[in-house]
């Protein structure tokens, strides 16, 4: 009897990742929050905590087999199933660069962390999430991944986003009939380290639509892109 939700957020210690697992956690799911630092990651659980939000902390380093591992484990052996993963973590280390001089190392560097590392966090997860009746994998994209309004400027984290996205779709299509689900979202510009303080969306408004795409009920949409609630262009 599933009785409450099981849910993973990666780079859950701050920003975007923080607010999903308040919000999560408000609604009654029980939040593996993850990051890669254990010290930054228990100050953040413990800064719920005094919320009145309660979660689970583990450490995660999305980029890391041995980490996934061990994260694996401990979901299997805790909860013996996983019903929600978000792909939250990344990094942006290209701001100011362009296709024509971004240092392939640093287009690597980042592949690392916002394509390969959520590829290898759903392949260590995917089987705890097959032993969920509606398993749910939302990939949080950006809206500069889109091909259809692609441009210049930001080119490693465009080109990663935009892998990411199919990631979602080539998972969404071998996981039907599994009963889970894999969209991707568009958050929005949001007030966090990486977004900015200019930003336009506050942090509870960036993790809206991946909450709400991660408590989906029933069969719920699958192969997705979405921000605001709403299908994007991909
Ligand atoms: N903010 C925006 O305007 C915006 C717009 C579109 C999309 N997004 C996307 O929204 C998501 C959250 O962004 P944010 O604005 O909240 O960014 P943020 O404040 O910079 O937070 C990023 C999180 O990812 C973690 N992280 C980075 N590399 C990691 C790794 N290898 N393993 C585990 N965790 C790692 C960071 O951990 P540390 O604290 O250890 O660095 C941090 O917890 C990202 O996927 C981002 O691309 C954001």
């Amino acid at each position: 009897m599933e009785d409450e939700r099981i849910a993973v957020v990666t780079g859950g210690n701050k920003g975007i990742g923080k607010e999903i697992c308040r919000q999560l956690a408000g609604k009654g799911t029980r939040v593996i929050m993850t990051a890669r630092d254990k010290t930054r990651g228990e100050a953040a659980g413990a800064e719920l905590e005094k919320t009145g939000v309660s979660v689970i902390f583990h450490q995660l380093d999305v980029t890391d087999a041995a980490s996934i591992a061990g994260l694996a484990a401990f979901v299997e052996k805790e909860f013996g199933r996983l019903d929600i993963l978000i792909n939250n973590a990344a990094i942006r280390i290209d701001q100011g660069m362009t296709g024509e001089n971004v240092p392939i190392e640093t287009l690597r560097e980042m592949m690392e962390a916002n394509t390969y590392g959520p590829l290898m966090v759903c392949q260590g997860l995917i089987p705890l999430l097959k032993k969920s009746a509606s398993g749910r994998i939302v990939n949080v994209s950006s809206g500069m991944a889109s091909l259809a309004s692609m441009s210049g400027g930001s080119p490693a984290y465009r080109i990663t986003k935009t892998a990411l996205n199919a990631v979602t779709g080539i998972l969404a299509d071998e996981l039907k009939g599994s009963g889970i689900t894999v969209n991707s979202v568009h958050p929005g510009w949001v007030r966090t380290d990486m977004g900015g303080k200019n930003a336009a969306k506050s942090v509870e408004e960036g993790a809206d639509t991946p909450v709400w795409l991660a408590t989906q009920p029933g069969g719920g949409p699958t192969g997705g892109f979405y921000r605001d609630r709403e299908p994007m262009p991909w």
